[in-house]
């Protein structure tokens, strides 16, 4: 088969020559005018101008109209593995409720394990094939989704199968994360003993049915303490799991056990002060603003700004969870933690692209570069910057995953 040539794109965005720390003016941005895309098997030959690359021996796919093209996103924390809804929760926290009200009359993470432990394996694929092909339709082609509603060996192994049956069937790419300590399960009265059975007996049986390469905890004061997460973290290391980290969400001391594990990510950070936010901009630890959950709680932001400006590195996701995130469009999401941050159109984009795919340690994806896959999204506009303005509205006209069109919109 010939390589197949994608253009003109009006502009071109490929999100390469950017640092993968630091603040981004606009006026680094790379922008390809005229711009178009060689493909063969799924992965990028060449980027450049559509003139250019008009004399290769390929065939053709003429793109018609307005068109911005820029790396699929990346949302790299989500929970979108989860049955039942808190739409209770929801209406409690607005109605003043506190977070210890809440749990009391039966709400908070607790709830969602007890729904998704009485669903099946195989109706928590079609939820997360629904949630999946929505996000698709954002322009999401690789998605994040970690465990973390079973807290128990059997339970969060059905999520983690769960996810990969999902994955053999939806055109994303999904990441998983075991997240087996979320909390400390209601059904344990000894913390210890169950962190004990995970590292001894679970994270076995997910190194050999190859069921995730990451693990990650809630460090706060009503999850796992930094001391008691230790051996968990050690642990998870030592057999060579990634580790990322619910970070300084509620309570600091997540990001410090995070930069102490050398952990590729840190996630949350709404109450990190100038200390964490010092301690990350010097780590390889990438900090990911979560401002769905922000949204969801009516919590502050974290402090974009003052991460970049410190030289971190910043992802964006969504976090999309029943409980404290709901609403789940990351486009949206970033693009208002961008006008409460003060962050760039090239701040919030990379955040959702090659930071994010950073994040997920994930080289092959996030730009558009020859070498990388050539998953990619189109905006029916001529000027990049009406993306974030119009604060996810503008919806994708195209979406390609691997070489293919899965979604089309025009
Ligand atoms: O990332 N903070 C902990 N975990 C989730 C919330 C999960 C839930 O409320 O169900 C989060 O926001
Ligand atoms: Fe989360």
């Amino acid at each position: 088969m010939k390589p197949l040539l994608i253009g003109p794109f009006t502009q071109l965005l490929p999100m390469t020559g950017l640092p993968l720390k630091g603040a981004l003016k606009d006026e680094q941005l790379p922008i390809i005018e005229n711009g178009a895309i060689l493909v063969h098997e799924g992965k990028i030959l060449k980027v450049g101008t559509f003139e250019d690359l008009k004399s290769e021996d390929a065939d053709i796919h003429q793109i018609q109209g307005d068109a911005v093209c820029l790396p699929g996103f990346v949302d790299s924390h989500t929970h979108i593995c989860f049955a039942g809804t808190r739409a209770r929760d929801y209406a409690f926290r607005n109605a003043g409720k506190t977070y210890l009200e809440i749990a009391k009359a039966g709400g908070g993470i607790w709830d969602t394990v007890t729904q998704t432990r009485k669903a099946s394996e195989e109706a928590l694929v079609q939820g997360i094939v629904s949630r999946s092909k929505k996000h698709l339709k954002n322009g999401i082609t690789t998605i994040e989704v970690k465990s973390g509603y079973g807290l128990s060996v059997d339970e969060e192994l059905k999520m983690l199968r769960a996810i990969k049956k999902a994955n053999a069937t939806v055109s994303a790419t999904l990441v998983p994360t075991c997240l087996a300590a979320h909390m400390k399960p209601k059904d344990w009265n000894q913390d210890k003993a169950y962190l004990d059975e995970i590292i001894n007996t679970l994270f076995p049986i997910i190194k050999s049915e190859n069921l995730a390469q990451r693990v990650d905890a809630f460090v706060e004061e009503s999850a796992f303490s930094p001391e008691e997460i230790k051996p968990y973290f050690q642990k998870a290391k030592d057999m060579g799991f990634d580790i990322t980290v619910h970070a300084d969400q509620f309570t600091i001391g997540g990001s410090q056990v995070a930069v102490d594990f050398g952990a590729v990510s840190a996630d949350h950070l709404e109450a990190s002060t100038e200390k964490e936010i010092q301690l990350l901009a010097k780590s390889n630890t990438i900090a990911t603003a979560l401002p769905g959950a922000s949204l969801g709680l009516g919590c502050a932001y974290t402090p974009a700004r003052k991460i970049l400006d410190a030289g971190g590195a910043l992802s964006i996701a969504s976090d999309h969870n029943p409980g404290s995130a709901p609403m789940g469009d990351l486009l949206t999401q970033a693009s208002i933690l961008g006008t409460f941050e003060k962050l760039s159109n090239t701040e919030v984009l990379a955040g959702i692209t090659f930071r994010a795919a950073a994040a997920l340690r994930m080289a092959d994806r996030g730009k558009l570069a020859s070498g990388t896959w050539a998953d990619f999204v189109v905006f029916p506009t001529n000027n990049y910057q009406v993306i974030t303005y119009h604060q996810g509205q503008l919806k994708p006209s195209q979406v390609w995953k691997k070489g293919e069109p899965i979604h089309q919109n025009d």
